[in-house]
């Protein structure tokens, strides 16, 4: 089954019929909040969203192991996972949909793994050389190419800290280090579902020119993150209603 993770301006998917709620219980902690079964166009999926439903949750107080662990716990194999992210890359314009292909990982402090050095899981060094699945990434890609939705293949996540956004001088920085995108919340999800063996995948949705770039030569304007982030979202509904229709052979139109 396919799982659903919602980001900032992505609390909830209108396209969803809602079956129902449950709230799950996992060995890390409780999930973000109750996890949503529904169908999109007949297809069963789970949507969780990552900052809680009312949004209050930080990107660094994010339970990323109860998030994932509780997807998995309840019959989900696949995941797209949604997250807004600044633009660094000239193409990356506020409004672009963006399937990254590589992550650089400046967090710390998050809980990111579920071995532990108790001996109830014993540490082992996954391969991670290619953070997303390729199948899924395929998959968006040609969902999106099927229903006319613009999206750039490939590109490199930084995930940053926060909750703070970034100087100048660090979008320099992380850019010199190769990344084309930064969000808050790439990591360590990426690499907790490939330790579930998930597949998983992401969506970046540019809402704003990285700090010092572009229209945020003099500073990142939050009015104009909400104007996009509308917009850019609605995109991404788009683009889930085509992944699920495909998936379902065309059973509904959108
Ligand atoms: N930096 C970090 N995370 C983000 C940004 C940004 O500019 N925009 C959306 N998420």
């Amino acid at each position: 089954m396919l799982g659903i993770i919602g980001g900032t301006g992505l609390t909830q998917l209108a396209n969803l019929e809602i079956t129902h709620r449950q709230v799950a219980r996992t060995p890390y902690g409780e999930p973000s909040g109750a996890l949503t079964f529904g169908r999109i166009c007949g297809q069963e999926v789970i949507f969780l969203a990552r900052h809680g439903y009312g949004h209050t949750i930080p990107p660094h107080e994010v339970n990323y192991r109860a998030n994932l662990w509780a997807l998995k716990d309840h019959g989900v194999d696949r995941v797209v996972s949604v997250a807004t992210v600044g633009g660094i890359h000239p193409e990356l314009i506020p409004g672009t949909l963006v399937i990254p292909d590589q992550i650089i990982d400046y967090t710390h402090g998050r809980a990111n793994t579920f071995f532990a050095s108790d001996g109830s899981k014993p540490v082992t060094h996954l391969d991670f050389t290619y953070p997303y699945c390729a199948a899924m990434r395929r998959a968006l890609l040609q969902a999106a190419a099927r229903g006319g939705i613009r999206l750039r293949d490939g590109g490199v996540y930084g995930a940053v800290q926060g909750p703070r956004l970034e100087t100048a001088a660090e979008i320099n920085r992380i850019e010199r280090d190769g990344a084309d995108m930064v969000g808050m919340t790439g990591m360590p999800e990426a690499y907790l579902a490939r330790e579930l063996e998930l597949c998983y995948a992401a969506v970046g949705a540019v809402v704003n020119y990285a700090a010092g770039r572009g229209l945020s030569a003099d500073g990142i304007q939050m009015g104009e993150i909400q104007a996009v982030l509308g917009e850019v979202m609605q995109q991404v509904r788009h683009l889930l209603e085509q992944l699920v229709t495909d998936e379902a052979s065309g059973a509904c139109a959108v």
